[in-house]
């Protein structure tokens, strides 16, 4: 029988707790989430609780790349919802690098809209937090890579050729891989846009090395060592290091974060942080080293991500329905949290000094706080992120902090339908809980992927 048959219907913690026992899982769950309304200091600033809203698209870009009233409805719901860290979406460095037309997208045309984005975030966080610490900003940047589709149709830059991910896009054993020189260029627009952030007056910015973009993918570019990004380690981690100590020696002010991908669940030579034998156990290694180096070069927030979501979404984010035409894979949530919580406590270890954010547990529902405590109080983690929580539920922070919990009416129920929304190319936002507004979104987009 599949082991995924069983969806989530726990009662209670300890009916979870003996279901994680005996399954032999390591996932710990703490009774007490207290833990969770500590404040943390990272660059000079004081971060007022140990929540953060982790990314996530909502392709609602205007014309010029930046927020819409859409986007400024999301921010504001998510901003007044108390979470200490607001960590704002993927957002294309480079009209070409971006993976929907409705991505964000950072320009000298669209840096007005992110800055008065920025102020509302401050301005909304108020009503929570009052005259005390408002929330950490910080805004994500990316280039899609192979999953770049700026006009709509998939227009791939890749790093290498992939048997697993080439498949999946379609791309054909002669497709030309991006060049040094793009890449130059490439990082050049990642420096530009951390500055025009800077101009907009984010706290932080994120440089994403992870979910297959770009900069993930070279990471695993093992092949083509005559490239100076790909091949040995030292080449394949080269352009983000280069990024996070340029803006770092440009704008020491600005406070360097890194979404990166610890461990891609994928097989070598297709992942990273993956053994180089036959299964796809983890192999840090690389990471730590990476991570080792961008500390150097100035890195202060870490934002663990797990697998590669064009080979393995279910790994960072569970779910217990799958999109439309695909299987439900024959996994266990539970067993894909453990893991998360396993190698993320490996690097919390190594990186005691290092602001570190887990995620990928939304799937625990109301007993989202337990699993966050326990992932910080193993010293794993200094901060949980919520994403599909947060969609479900933007307040989710201020009813774990303030209320008796988590509403269970509110709650996320691993639906995928808001992955689902992506992937129809349609805006993404929570059908059950905020259906009025993207219930016509969700079957406009299920229209047009059947026609
Ligand atoms: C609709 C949607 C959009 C997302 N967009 C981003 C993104 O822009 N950047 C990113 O790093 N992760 C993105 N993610 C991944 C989430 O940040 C998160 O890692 C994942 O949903 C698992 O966490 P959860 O269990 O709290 O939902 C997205 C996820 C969803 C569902």
């Amino acid at each position: 029988m599949a082991k995924n048959k069983r969806r989530f219907d726990y009662e209670n913690l300890s009916e979870l707790r003996q279901e994680i026992k005996r399954k032999s899982y390591s996932l710990p769950l703490c009774d007490d989430v207290d833990l969770l309304s500590e404040q943390v200091e990272v660059g000079g600033k004081v971060i007022p609780n140990s929540l953060c809203l982790n990314p996530m698209e909502g392709h609602d870009a205007d014309a010029n790349g930046g927020p819409s009233a859409l986007t400024f409805r999301r921010y504001r719901r998510y901003a007044e919802g108390g979470a200490g860290i607001i960590w704002l979406e993927a957002t294309a460095v480079t009209e070409k690098g971006k993976s929907h037309p409705g991505q964000l997208c950072l320009s000298e045309e669209s840096v007005p809209g992110f800055a008065q984005l920025n102020r509302e975030i401050k301005k909304a966080a108020r009503k929570y937090h009052g005259d005390g610490d408002g929330p950490l900003t910080v805004l994500q940047l990316t280039h899609a890579g192979r999953n770049s589709a700026p006009e709509g149709e998939v227009e791939p830059v890749i790093a290498k050729h992939s048997e697993l991910l080439d498949e999946e896009f379609d791309i054909a054993p002669d497709y030309p891989v991006v060049s040094d020189e793009d890449l130059a260029k490439i990082k050049r627009d990642f420096i530009n846009a951390a500055e025009l952030a800077a101009r907009a007056g984010f706290d932080a910015v994120d440089v994403k090395a992870c979910h297959g973009s770009l900069i993930h993918e070279l990471l695993f570019s093992y092949e083509n060592s005559s490239s100076k990004y790909r091949g040995p380690v030292e080449n394949r981690i080269q352009l983000l290091k280069g990024v996070i100590s340029e803006v770092k020696s440009k704008k020491p002010g600005m406070i360097l974060a890194c979404r990166l991908s610890v461990y891609d669940d994928v097989p070598y030579p297709d992942g990273w942080g993956v053994s180089k034998s036959v299964d796809v156990s983890p192999d840090l290694t690389d990471p730590i080293r990476l991570l080792e180096e961008l500390r150097e070069g100035g890195l202060e927030i870490l934002n663990v991500a797990l697998g590669n979501p064009f080979y393995d979404s279910f790994l960072e984010q569970p779910f217990d329905r799958s999109l439309a035409g695909q299987e439900l894979p024959d996994r266990d949530p539970l067993e894909a949290i453990s893991t998360n919580f396993d190698v993320t406590a490996e690097i919390g270890e190594e990186f005691p000094g290092l602001l570190k954010v887990g995620g990928g547990i939304s799937w625990l529902r109301e007993f989202f706080p337990n699993g966050a405590a326990a992932f910080m109080k193993e010293g794993a983690i200094d901060v949980m992120g919520a994403a599909r929580l947060a969609l479900a539920n933007p307040s989710f922070a201020r009813e774990i902090l303030t209320d008796d919990g988590l509403n269970e009416e509110n709650l996320c129920i691993a639906c995928d339908a808001c992955s689902q929304m992506m992937s129809d190319g349609v805006e993404a936002g929570c059908l059950i809980r905020d259906g009025e507004m993207y219930g016509p979104v969700y079957r406009k987009g299920r229209k047009i992927r059947e026609q």
